[in-house]
């Protein structure tokens, strides 16, 4: 089985993931055997909280490529960001200082973990508004949406696209976030599973454990979908505002 991944922090040098080129290889080697052949950086976006990474972002992206090109002519890279929301964000997607997912109207966003169920979905209807498809990163992990499941399914009515990280269904990430992955996971709002790998430790760019979990208990047919049809559709969907970048070597 082949896997798409939209969600990493496996670029070096510009968040808290990756903090060597050595290192981005390294997890690039651990992503393409778990089975990624297609792999969009996410490196977090926001000025305050992350910094401004933009030159570092496109160099670091240039040596993976030439890494890729040379190690795994079969391995797809895209670029993206993880926009960590806040009310003025969409001006800096119209300023190019963070990009959606390829270059495409997908946007991946998360928020700090006390956030109210109420404000997240107000900014999700903002990045709506603003003509982006918003992507919400790790929904298991906001505890605020999970009283019951009304707000993830208002969310997912409106057409948010709802993200889960593979280490959640495990446990990796805690009891919680384990509980409610797979309450979601159950009722079927899931839309993708992806890594969020930060490095080969604790946060690994490991997706076959958790797809084999989801195969077993889920359905087969779900578990591709999560972990390959829609990920690959975002990627691929192509309505794009040109800031992304794509690598295309099929
Ligand atoms: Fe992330």
């Amino acid at each position: 089985m082949r896997f798409a991944d939209i969600h990493n922090h496996m670029l070096y040098g510009v968040d808290d993931g990756a903090k060597t080129l050595e290192e981005t290889r390294a997890l690039i080697d651990a992503a393409y055997a778990d089975g990624v052949r297609h792999l969009c950086f996410t490196p977090h976006y926001h000025p305050a909280y992350f910094g401004e990474h933009q030159q570092e972002i496109a160099a670091g992206f240039r040596a993976a490529e030439a890494y890729a090109a040379s190690s795994y002519p079969d391995l797809s890279l895209y670029l993206g960001n993880e926009l960590r929301y806040e009310r003025s964000c969409l001006e800096w997607l119209g300023q190019k200082r963070c990009r959606t997912l390829n270059g495409t109207r997908y946007l991946l966003v998360d928020f700090l973990y006390p956030e109210p169920a109420e404000a997240i979905m107000e900014a999700m209807l903002r990045v709506m508004n603003g003509g982006y498809i918003p992507v919400l990163a790790h929904v298991e992990r906001y505890e605020s949406l999970h009283r019951d499941l009304r707000e993830v399914e208002r969310m997912k009515s409106r057409g948010v696209i709802l993200q889960v990280d593979a280490q959640s269904p495990l446990g990796g990430l805690g009891l919680g976030a384990k509980h409610r992955s797979r309450r979601l996971l159950a009722s079927g709002m899931i839309d993708l599973v992806a890594s969020d790998a930060h490095n080969l430790n604790r946060r690994p760019p490991q997706l076959r454990p958790c797809f084999e979990f989801i195969s077993r208990r889920y359905g087969e047919d779900y578990a591709i979908q999560l972990f390959w049809e829609t990920p690959l559709r975002i990627l691929e969907s192509g309505e794009g505002s040109g800031q992304g970048v794509a690598r295309k070597t099929r």
